[in-house]
């Protein structure tokens, strides 16, 4: 649950529906499919073997299984972008939840000329934006300081059901609408006609976001399983969660925006101006329902931020408490205090920071580049470098078997090694490399 939880968030809602309809509908979610399964899951694999084989987080992990290898050196950069992404990302997080005290106050039934530059007035804005940006990392904080069992594991179990029923039922509202069988059509007809070079690196670039790959989550998460634990079902599983609420949430949000009759966007654009705009249309009609779903909507886009946030916290926090020797309530402290003055760079960078740019980008967009472009896509390929080619082969096959306890073809081991030794770093350097030169 809590490793869904990582996998699932603002991804899945507004990346995902936007790339299915503009890169050829039902052809894209197969095309993503075996991007997850030949490309993502074997980089998964690999986060998990070296997570649970060496029992440690990021750090640690590379000095147990080679000690004193340069590998570590490396690895500190794995400890470093989980830090710099929980930053922005709960920035993110924040405008959803002041957009859930907005649904709470009916303010997407104001005058539809007010629902439409109300992002813009909300983001430039200096103080609404870092409260929730404190609210949220404060949660997230939260969360993390109760521990791995008590905190994240126990929220994680309660909130991805919920999580899952809520976007079921916005998704069932939504394609009841009139006019929702045109976001349906925009969604589901397969176009090959669209499926080109930019698409296949768009579901690779994707999945390897969705699963919440290269900075090290999986690794640190594994670091706790059970030995007993079947890794290639559990990742399995996980890719298979993260598609469903994938696909689920793009029936719900496309339903709305096409009955709605606005243009489907990508980016927070998706989700703080067009579903907004929905709901300010729907409330016309019906302003208590449209109310109700609102809270239900932002709810949801919350908790899906929150529990991929956690996760990423906590990465920061095993490293100070496995490498540093600090208490969890110490590090828990000391990661928020740092989280948030970056974050609030960043916040601030929609409104009197704006003018403060590195190349043509804000401090929020350098992050997200740096962290999205650069550091993950590197880490990914460090982690399935490191398995493929650093470690023995015995031992992969060890993990992977839990031990030789479970079943495991040694033709499907050897394919799925050789993905990770030969497959998955290539493609991961050219996508690194297409980054790279943008
Ligand atoms: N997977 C998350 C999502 O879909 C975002 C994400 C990317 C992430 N990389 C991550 C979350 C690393 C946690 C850890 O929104």
């Amino acid at each position: 649950m809590a490793m869904s939880g990582s996998a699932i968030g603002l991804g899945n809602i507004w990346r995902f529906p936007y790339l299915v309809g503009e890169y050829g509908g039902a052809a894209f979610v197969l095309i993503y499919i075996m991007a997850c399964l030949f490309i993502s899951l074997p980089i998964f694999l690999a986060e998990a073997v070296i997570g649970r084989r060496s029992g440690s987080s990021n750090f640690g992990a590379f000095n147990k299984l080679v000690p004193g290898s340069r590998w570590r050196w490396l690895a500190l950069l794995t400890v470093f972008s989980p830090f710099l992404i929980v930053s922005y990302y709960s920035v993110v997080g924040g405008w959803a939840t002041g957009y859930l005290f907005k649904s709470f106050a009916f303010e997407f039934s104001k005058p539809t000329t007010e629902v439409i530059g109300m992002f813009g007035t909300f983001s430039s804005n200096v103080w609404m934006p870092l409260i929730c940006h404190t609210i949220f990392l404060g949660l997230t904080a939260g969360i993390v300081a109760h521990g791995v069992k008590k905190g994240i594991e126990k929220f994680s179990n309660w909130s991805m059901p919920v999580l899952f029923l809520m976007i079921l039922i916005i998704m069932i509202y939504s394609l009841s609408l009139p006019g929702a069988e045109k976001g349906v059509e925009y969604l589901v007809k397969p176009d090959f006609s669209k499926v080109n070079g930019r698409t296949v690196a768009s579901a690779m670039g994707q999945s390897f976001y969705s699963l919440s790959l290269g900075v090290g989550t999986i690794l640190t998460y594994y670091s706790y399983v059970s030995k007993k634990e079947n890794i290639l079902v559990s990742g399995l599983g996980t890719a298979a969660f993260d598609l469903l609420f994938a696909i689920m949430s793009s029936f719900a949000v496309m339903g709305a925006v096409f009955a709605a009759g606005i243009e489907p966007g990508t980016g927070p654009g998706l989700i703080f101006e067009s579903i907004p705009f929905v709901f300010n249309t729907m409330g016309q009609q019906m302003p208590v329902i449209s109310s109700i779903v609102a809270i239900l909507f932002f709810l949801t886009v919350l908790i899906s931020a929150l529990t991929s946030a956690v996760s990423l916290f906590e990465v920061g926090v095993a490293y100070l408490t496995e490498e540093r020797g600090m208490s969890r309530r110490n590090a828990v402290i000391f990661e928020f205090v740092a989280a948030w003055l970056l974050g609030a760079l960043c916040s601030l960078s929609f409104g009197p920071l704006s003018s403060f740019k590195i190349g043509d980008l804000n401090i929020f967009s350098l992050c997200d580049t740096l962290a999205s472009n650069f550091f993950m896509t590197l880490g990914g390929f460090l982690f399935v470098l490191f398995v493929g080619w650093k470690m023995k082969r015995s031992d992969v096959y060890d993990e992977l078997t839990c031990g030789g306890t479970q079943r495991l073809p040694v033709c499907l081991f050897s394919f799925i090694y050789f993905l990770m030794r030969y497959v998955a770093p290539l493609v991961i350097g050219i996508i690194f490399i297409s980054g790279l030169i943008g």
